[in-house]
């Protein structure tokens, strides 16, 4: 028979080997369970002799207890390793920069936007605004656009399905005929007692939507309006207005503009607006270059003198009062200002980008 010394040591031993909490508990059935190697040897001892059988029970017993406090210490040290583990595992170094809050900023259209209204409420301008859902009437038909006009056809025009007359508006000049038809409203008593209607002076930034789409178009893009009307209001003006406009944009004193003959339904005369290229025009005219494909000049806005059909749609008197108007693209404004060369960066949405900005 093994002897007991023999038996603890062994004992002893696995139990130190063991590195789960389940496989110590089954070690431990193995020698102090029921059917345990120590368990059984208490059995035996009905057969010795009583002085035999008392001193080798307080063996056995001796032999129990040591291995039922190695069990102690075991189950303390694995539990103990379990937990370090545990915290080795979720250790957070609190040493580690914190991630910040990340910071906005506005977006560089934006950016433009506040800035063009900046320099045009200083003379004076109101900022107005309209709907980006437009009718047809406000979009085309007020704006002396006749029916049968290519501005007017499917290809450039996004229409709303299952509601005639109904589009998204193609450029902002419909926030004139709104603003002239609320004025006219707002001051109809004055007018009918013959009184000079107060003077209209509005430029209108929003969202317009065409069908195009590349690296200088993009489907929705950005205009901002523009709106004089009064009874002395002159092309000369309107020269002067966009002219002064442009060289405080661009912080360039010296900018030069030149207006060409154009035209547009909803003004006559009309003139395409050219500005001297930011790029090479550094005070003395413009050189040519690369941006401006060598002719020195950068297409900008179109502009006109309101068309007496538009005053009378919305219910000016053309024969008193006279405006300008004029319609540009802020989001070519910010790409010269940024020197940012694809229009699709700015709605992307991607932040390596934008925040560049910031
Ligand atoms: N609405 C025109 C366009 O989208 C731009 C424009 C031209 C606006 C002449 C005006 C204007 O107010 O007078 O192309």
């Amino acid at each position: 028979m093994q002897d007991l010394d023999s038996i603890v040591s062994q004992a002893l031993s696995e139990f130190d080997s063991i590195h789960e909490a389940a496989h110590l508990e089954q070690a431990k059935a193995r020698y102090l369970g029921k059917s345990g190697v120590v368990t059984e040897r208490l059995k035996t001892l009905g057969g010795l002799p009583p002085d035999a059988r008392k001193e080798a029970g307080a063996l056995i017993n001796q032999a129990k207890q040591r291995l039922e406090q190695a069990l102690e210490a075991r189950r303390a040290a694995l539990k103990q390793a379990a937990l370090e583990a545990k915290l080795r595992e979720e250790a957070l170094d609190v040493t580690l920069p914190g991630r910040g809050l990340g910071l906005g900023g506005l977006h560089p259209v934006t950016r433009t936007l506040d800035r063009i209204e900046a320099i045009f409420r200083s003379t004076g301008f109101e900022v107005a605004d309209g709907p980006e859902i437009e009718t047809d009437f406000h979009n085309f038909t007020a704006l002396n656009t006749p029916e049968n006009h290519p501005a007017r056809s499917m290809h450039d025009t996004f229409y709303i399905e299952g509601n005639a007359g109904v589009l998204l508006r193609t450029h902002t000049s419909p926030i004139q005929v709104r603003y002239m038809q609320a004025h006219v409203a707002r001051h109809r008593a004055q007018m009918d007692a013959g009184q000079t209607m107060p003077a209209i002076k509005i430029i209108a930034p929003g969202r317009v939507y065409r069908v195009d789409s590349d690296a200088t178009h993009s489907p929705m893009f950005h205009q901002v309006e523009g709106l004089w009307i009064a009874e002395d209001v002159s092309f000369a003006g309107l020269k002067g207005v966009f002219t002064d406009f442009l060289r405080q944009f661009f912080e360039k004193p010296n900018m030069r503009t030149r207006f060409r003959p154009s035209f547009f339904p909803f003004t006559e005369p009309s003139a395409e607006i050219d500005m001297s290229c930011v790029f090479c025009d550094d005070g003395d005219g413009p050189k040519g270059c690369r941006v401006c494909s060598h002719t020195g000049w950068l297409e900008i806005a179109g502009s006109g003198m309101v068309h007496p059909n538009v005053l009378a749609h919305c219910g000016i008197d053309a024969e008193r009062y006279i405006g300008f108007a004029f319609g540009m693209g802020p989001d070519r404004l910010t790409m010269l200002r940024y020197g940012v060369n694809d229009l699709r960066l700015f709605f992307d949405g991607d932040l390596r980008f934008l925040s560049q900005f910031r």
